[in-house]
């Protein structure tokens, strides 16, 4: 029995964060939660954070990091996520409170009593990019970092730029810059639009009559119709952020290609992930293992049965 990883999830709950914690919690040894101005602004995503790990029972650390980018202004995706980043649900108040620390002095922190921690970013990357601009040793001390952002041919934004990466374009650019000292994976739109629920398993998890259910398939049933990305785009709700712990769970469903990665700071592209797949790109500039495949119908089945257990 292999050990579970030890992973500090940071996000921005959001639909499609909901499934990453509760993926989180079930593979991985989660050892915290810290929230980052995203899809929502930053009271909201810490509230939801702490709704979700009450909900599930879970006992997690949450700490609230940063209410806007290095640079640029915040910007949120109340389009995809609605205005409180988890449109179409009612959660309860939460009873649980955010820790003390700031969630950048938490990484820190959490990172010396505990070496060895995946981290795992599934919103904009401005606490990890403050965090290694802070105390850069945290490098020596992390196992890696898995993040969900970019894409190497599309983006969501705009044609070329991904939310998490344009929101904060600067953070992830220093982020990509640690993939030359710590093992950095990279799960992108080319690859997490291709894991999607359906209705069904919405009406499944439905079925469980249970609270988590039924709060679960709202979470899929509005970003089915929010998040797919428009009419033409295939059906059903991405799962974006549970890539970024799959691929550290389940590293084996996935194809990683060593790539180097460029994040555009400016013109029109500003935001976009510039992944060299040419066979003669410098290969010391490779510094990230971009997801170019991954076994969709494998892992749609383990989210779905994952959440589906988290009712039980
Ligand atoms: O582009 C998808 C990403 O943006 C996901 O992390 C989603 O939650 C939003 O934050
Ligand atoms: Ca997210």
């Amino acid at each position: 029995m292999t050990e579970r990883p030890a992973v500090i999830l940071d996000c921005d709950p959001g639909h499609d964060d909901t499934a990453a914690i509760v993926v989180a919690a079930q593979h991985t040894d989660l050892v915290g939660v810290t929230t980052v101005s995203g899809n929502a602004p930053l009271a909201d995503v810490t509230r939801n954070a702490l709704a979700i790990t009450g909900l599930f029972g879970l006992d997690v650390p949450v700490h609230a990091g940063c209410d806007r980018p290095l640079v640029a202004p915040a910007r949120h995706a109340a389009e995809v996520h609605g205005a409180t980043g988890l449109g179409g649900t009612s959660l309860p108040e939460p009873t649980r409170r955010a820790g003390t620390a700031h969630a950048v002095e938490y990484l820190l922190e959490a990172t010396r009593a505990r070496p060895g921690c995946w981290l795992v970013p599934v919103g904009p990357l401005t606490n990890i990019a403050l965090a290694l601009r802070l105390d850069p040793g945290l490098l020596d001390r992390i196992a890696g970092i898995s993040l969900m952002g970019g894409g190497a041919t599309t983006g969501n934004v705009t044609a070329t730029a991904e939310f998490n990466v344009w929101a904060d374009p600067e953070a992830a650019a220093i982020v990509f810059e640690a993939g030359a000292r710590v093992p950095l994976r990279m799960a992108g739109l080319d690859v997490t639009h291709q894991v999607r629920m359906h209705g069904e398993d919405g009406d499944r998890l439905r079925a469980t009559g249970t609270a988590r259910g039924a709060f679960l398939a709202d979470v899929l049933a509005y970003y089915g119709r929010s998040g797919r990305g428009g009419d033409r785009a295939p059906a059903g709700s991405p799962m974006h952020d549970p890539l970024a712990v799959l691929a550290v769970t389940h590293p084996h469903r996935f194809t990683h290609e060593r790539r180097p990665v460029h994040v555009e700071l400016a013109g029109t592209t500003r935001g976009m992930t510039v992944v060299d797949t040419r066979p003669h790109a410098p290969t010391d500039a490779a510094t990230c293992d971009v997801a170019e495949a991954v076994d969709a119908d494998v892992l749609r089945r383990l989210i779905l049965d994952t959440l589906l257990a988290a009712c039980a």
